[in-house]
């Protein structure tokens, strides 16, 4: 009897298995697509609204995970085994929600960026709903590898319980433009026609660094 039934678990988990791989193969699903160059419009004017519309060398004080840099993704891709896409997708969502709140939260109400902040949050959404409805709970729910799972922790540990080292200053800009391009990276197979450059190529941001900080600072 026990044994029955535990090999019905083992079967019926080989074929959840089989059935789940195809969708954590990180392959971005393509409904996401339209939401994703809506939200990169948005991503489009963030100089105009990020900085000109900020004092000189403005700040906000971020989580240090949240300072979330291609070069953090090539590291975990190489660090942390069998890591799939799919995990550090929702990462990148983990991450970007925080930013945007804490953006949001510096600014005050008749601030011009506010309207453009509160507009780009509303997109973001709209990208993370199409993701949850694509993968469905039971893909959203599944282990994550430990040391992916303890960034996740660590992020939504309770402000109060976070050790002041473990905060950054980091300029809306600046975050803005490593959102922009870690999403450029991550659901690259929406963006390929678009952009010439592979994103998440380590050329890129070795050597593209100091051109980038030229013209995009
Ligand atoms: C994303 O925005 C950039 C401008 O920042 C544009 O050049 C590119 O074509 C856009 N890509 C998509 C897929 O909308
Ligand atoms: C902004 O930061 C730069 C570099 O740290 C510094 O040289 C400059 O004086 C700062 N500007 C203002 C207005 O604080
Ligand atoms: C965002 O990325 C750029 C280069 O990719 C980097 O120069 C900048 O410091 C990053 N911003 C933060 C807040 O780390
Ligand atoms: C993407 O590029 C291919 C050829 O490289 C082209 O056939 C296709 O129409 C393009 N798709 C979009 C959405 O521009």
């Amino acid at each position: 009897m026990v044994h029955l039934s535990s090999a019905a678990c083992l079967l019926g988990g080989l074929v959840g298995l089989f059935l789940l791989a195809p969708v954590l193969t990180g392959h971005t699903p393509g409904s996401m697509c339209k939401p994703l160059s809506t939200l990169n419009d948005s991503l489009s004017h963030r100089r105009r609204f990020m900085k000109h519309y900020f004092p000189i060398n403005y700040t906000v004080r971020v989580h240090h995970k949240e300072i979330f840099k291609l070069k953090n993704i090539h590291r975990m891709r190489f660090r942390v085994q069998g890591l799939d896409d799919f995990v550090l997708q929702r990462l990148w969502f983990q991450v970007n929600q925080g930013v945007l709140k804490k953006i949001l939260r510096v600014l005050p109400e008749r601030h011009p960026s506010r309207p453009y902040t509160a507009e780009l949050a509303s997109r973001f959404n709209d990208v993370e709903d199409i993701f949850r409805q694509a993968h469905g709970p039971e893909v959203l729910q599944q282990e994550i590898p430990d040391a992916i799972q303890d960034i996740f922790d660590s992020l939504t540990e309770i402000p109060d319980s976070v050790p002041k080292s473990g905060w950054r200053l980091a300029s809306p800009k600046s975050l803005l433009d490593n959102f922009s391009h870690t999403m450029h990276c991550l659901f690259s197979n929406c963006f390929t026609n678009q952009t010439a450059q592979d994103y998440c190529a380590v050329s890129y941001w070795r050597k593209g660094r100091k051109k980038e900080t030229q013209s995009e600072s």
